[in-house]
């Protein structure tokens, strides 16, 4: 922490001079999660995080897509990524092309979309959601057949709670969760007895089947703080169990777990200039953001 030390009181002080406020994702590292963030959470909770503050500059730490969804929910604000190249491999795999693709095949579907995509693939969807609200959402929709993009492990998780319903989907995937296999899960047990075993949606169904518990980033914190096990392997990003792990120093944390090169492009360094030098600011256009706000708005309403 001593490191960190110097970085963490600059950027603290430099944030109130710019009235901005730090929106940080799960999976920072934890001198981000605990030293600057204002609001920490899952995908959704930053999303409403970005609806309520009344900072004038957003500084997201998290990836692309997460600052693209904060400056849809407020045009008027100034939002900043700390690097460009925090991408993620969901979002890059599907363009309002494929979602066009989509609607050819099954006409009349509505179609929800993760979270976890470009500004313009939410402006072609109907309505967003994210792993924490994916199976309330497909509930409430008024339809037999639901397609869900991009990524095709959320979507057969929820199709397996929701068998009432026809789910088609992309076949995207996440590059952290889809390395699990079902095998690592049941060798991991058979090696670990007794261990709560904790996946992320993203993960493929086998993998979630093994698991004692699926949820997304807030889904796993509130399990781990509700079950309090002896010991729990978290099968997703590797920040998560370094971040919640101080507030559970009776639970232990074992077992691999996998590192996403996009999230961990967000450095102190990297937040420290960009609230220095005010870049690089997101920008959505307008018609764009429009469209794509009606989206998300509509998953905030029915989701949340
Ligand atoms: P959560 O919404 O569960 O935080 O997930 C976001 C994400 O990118 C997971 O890979
Ligand atoms: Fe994307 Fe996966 Fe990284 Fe999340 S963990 S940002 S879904 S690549």
């Amino acid at each position: 922490w001593a490191i960190h030390a110097p970085y963490v009181a600059a950027i603290n002080a430099l944030k109130r001079k710019r009235n901005a406020t730090i929106l940080a994702h799960n999976y920072m590292t934890p001198e981000i999660y605990h030293g600057i963030g204002d609001v920490v959470g899952d995908s959704l909770q930053l999303a409403i995080a970005a609806t309520q503050t009344d900072a004038d500059v957003i500084v997201q730490c998290g990836v692309h897509f997460m600052a693209e969804t904060s400056k849809i929910l407020n045009p008027g604000k100034t939002v900043l990524m700390p690097d460009m190249q925090a991408g993620c491999s969901l979002a890059e795999s599907i363009t309002p092309a494929g979602i066009a693709e989509m609607r050819a095949r099954y006409p009349g579907a509505p179609v929800v979309t993760y979270v976890n995509t470009t500004a313009d693939v939410k402006a072609a969807s109907d309505i967003c959601c994210t792993s924490a609200n994916a199976v309330q959402i497909i509930r409430a929709l008024d339809a037999d057949t639901i397609i869900m993009t991009p990524d095709q492990y959320l979507a057969q998780n929820v199709a397996a709670q929701v068998p009432e319903k026809r789910i088609v989907w992309w076949e995207g995937s996440c590059i952290v969760h889809e390395q699990y296999t079902a095998q690592d899960i049941r060798e991991f047990r058979e090696w670990n007895p007794g261990t709560r075993i904790i996946a992320h949606p993203e993960c493929p169904p086998d993998v979630v089947a093994e698991s004692d518990f699926s949820g997304s980033t807030k889904g796993i914190l509130d399990y781990v703080s509700a079950e309090r096990p002896e010991r729990a392997m978290l099968v997703t990003e590797c920040s998560m169990a370094s971040n919640i792990s101080d507030a559970h120093p009776d639970v232990e944390f074992i077992g691999p777990c996998n590192m996403c090169p996009y999230m961990k492009k967000i450095t102190l360094e990297k937040v420290l200039w960009s609230l220095h030098s005010m870049t690089t600011e997101i920008t959505v256009p307008k018609d764009v953001a429009d469209k794509a706000r009606l989206a998300v708005q509509r998953m905030i309403d029915l989701g949340s």
